[in-house]
């Protein structure tokens, strides 16, 4: 077993080795944390010296990705307006304060990823409200915290399809499709990030978004194929490919930097 302070000293080396990108002594809660990219993201962040709070609505995929990384979990509801106030105040009383939010959930009805004729006006409405409304519920929340204690850093999940629209030709020859809500939601959390942004840009409090391409997930092969086909960097996403990103602007490596949407799509929205 190291000593106290060996253990300090090789903490403070790792802190030296990470140098704008460290984030020790900071608390980052990770809405969607037991996620595709969350558990990745959980991680990544962790590395960096982070307490990562993973918020979930899954409790048994949330604890074992807290575990794993040393954090603490919080089962939450994204949607729900008491549960996000519940989970912050828990956050700020246990771990003394709000550094980083990561906006990574994927709320979403049984209907979502029909074909555009067949989505309902009431599907539409749900999965509108269930995502676009709860990344403004949790940016919203998160960011006035941030703003009492003098400052912080939201990273919300955009996507290259709320950048632009969809090549509908990768989905042929399979069930897939994009959803037609995808091209709203993901666009709006792109220019809502930007409204948040400049409006407390003076408080400290930088908010931008990560637009990744399409993350591989044992896909149909068609698609995989056609995806990679068109992806500059020749092949899908892996979760691992987003903590860069975040890592970055979580950190004091983006101090200058607000409203941006950082696209991690290997290409995709060049084309
Ligand atoms: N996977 C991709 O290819 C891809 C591409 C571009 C953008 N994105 C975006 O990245 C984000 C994460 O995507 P993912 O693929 O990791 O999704 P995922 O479905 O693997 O994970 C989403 C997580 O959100 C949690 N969640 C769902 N509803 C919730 C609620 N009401 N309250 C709290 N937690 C809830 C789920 O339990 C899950 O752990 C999403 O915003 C998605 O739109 C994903």
């Amino acid at each position: 077993m190291p000593s106290r302070s060996e253990s300090r000293e090789s903490r403070d080396s790792d802190a030296d080795e990470r140098g704008l990108f460290d984030l020790t002594g900071r608390t980052v809660v990770v809405a969607g944390g037991a996620g595709l990219i969350g558990t990745a993201l959980s991680a990544g962040i962790a590395e960096q010296g982070a307490t990562v709070v993973v918020a979930d609505a899954a409790p048994e995929r949330g604890r074992a990705v807290a575990e794993d990384v040393d954090g603490a979990f919080v089962e939450t509801d994204v949607t729900d307006e008491a549960s996000v106030e519940s989970l912050f105040e828990t956050v700020v009383a246990e771990h003394g304060g709000l550094d980083g939010l990561v906006n990574c959930s994927y709320p979403r009805n049984a209907n979502y990823g029909r074909r555009y004729e067949d989505v309902t006006y009431a599907d539409w409405r749900e999965n509108v409200d269930l995502h676009l409304n709860s990344y403004f519920l949790v940016t919203h929340r998160a960011s006035l915290v941030m703003r009492e204690a003098g400052g912080g850093s939201v990273v919300n999940f955009g996507s290259t399809y709320g950048v632009q629209a969809p090549d509908f030709s990768v989905y042929e020859g399979t069930e897939m499709t994009s959803p037609v809500e995808y091209a709203a939601i993901k666009g709006g959390v792109r220019n809502l990030t930007r409204y948040v942004a400049s409006y407390l840009g003076r408080d400290g409090v930088r908010v931008n978004t990560v637009s990744p391409g399409g993350v591989f997930d044992e896909q149909h092969p068609t698609f995989v194929e056609e995806y990679e086909r068109r992806t500059p960097l020749g092949r899908m996403a892996r979760p691992e490919d987003l903590v860069g990103a975040v890592v970055y602007l979580l950190s004091d490596a983006s101090a200058y930097v607000t409203g941006h949407d950082l696209r991690v799509d290997g290409g995709w929205t060049i084309c």
